[in-house]
């Protein structure tokens, strides 16, 4: 399956870098922290056309749909065109094409690609992580000689407060935090043991549903920052780290 998703998802990237005069093809949503560009549409409806018929009967949940099918039964593809919609407008060259397939609920399959630095990232359940076809592990850095992502949860602004508490308590048991703005690559930079942990207390299912596999196929785990499984089909706060720092979350307050 990998190798079928895997071509797809190169397609959508070349769609990402073909990208030109992105301002005036950007519309906001909600409000000016909430953008959508005529490309998310057009990465979503290419992988809407083509991912569902790689396995019949198989629904597809994408982040800019009106209306997404019930992704916790059967074969469900979990899609975020460009996860890094505003580093993507401002030409920050920090975003992701973000694709997961679950079966019941479960995610099987992840592909996270950042088309900026050509660095895919895949997992499959049981079968280890990669990064361009190379086996990646989290680190065994503990926070204290270590650096975590955090995400500022921008479109659920009540989360304010608490995540500047939660950062101001990482950082000072870290030596530092970084801010990317796209939780996929958040989620693959744990994996691949750049960075040690992180956490963001509102994320959708098609910002960390691939990135969690890929962490927990690295060897790291993920979970809610209540220590709760990460829902398939709901907003979830998020906490990911290697083994070494998974305790910490206990000490922590949320
Ligand atoms: C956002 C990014 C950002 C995170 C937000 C997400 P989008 O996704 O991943 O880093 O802080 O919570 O919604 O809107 O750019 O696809
Ligand atoms: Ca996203
Ligand atoms: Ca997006």
């Amino acid at each position: 399956m990998l190798d079928q998703i895997i071509p797809l998802v190169r397609e959508a990237g070349k769609i990402v870098l073909s990208a030109h005069d992105i301002a005036s093809h950007t519309h906001e949503k909600t409000s000016a922290a909430d953008l959508v560009t005529e490309y998310d549409m057009a990465v979503e409806s290419f992988l809407k056309e083509r991912l569902p018929p790689l396995l019949p009967g198989a629904v597809f949940f994408g982040e800019e749909e009106k209306e997404n099918a019930d992704p916790r039964r059967g074969w469900a593809f979990i899609v975020d065109p460009i996860d890094g919609t505003t580093n993507f407008v401002r030409g920050l060259q920090q975003s992701a094409v973000s694709v997961a397939l679950a079966l019941d609920g479960v995610v099987e399959y992840g592909v996270v690609l950042d088309p900026y630095k050509d660095e895919l990232f895949s997992a499959r359940r049981g079968g280890g992580a990669f990064l361009n076809g190379r086996p990646i592990r989290v680190s065994g850095r503990r926070l204290s000689e270590g650096i975590f992502g955090m995400g500022t949860a921008i479109y659920k602004r009540e989360y304010l407060a608490p995540t500047m508490r939660l950062t101001e308590q990482l950082f000072r048991r870290s030596c530092d935090f970084r801010r990317l703005g796209a939780a996929a690559l958040d989620l693959c930079n744990v994996a691949c043991g750049r960075t040690d942990a992180f956490f963001e207390y509102s994320l959708c299912p098609w910002d960390f549903a691939a990135g969690s596999l890929i962490i927990t196929e690295a060897g790291g785990r993920a979970c809610a920052l209540d220590g709760s499984p990460l829902p398939i089909d709901r907003r979830t706060s998020i906490w990911a780290s290697n083994q070494v720092n998974w305790e910490i979350l206990g000490e922590l307050e949320v």
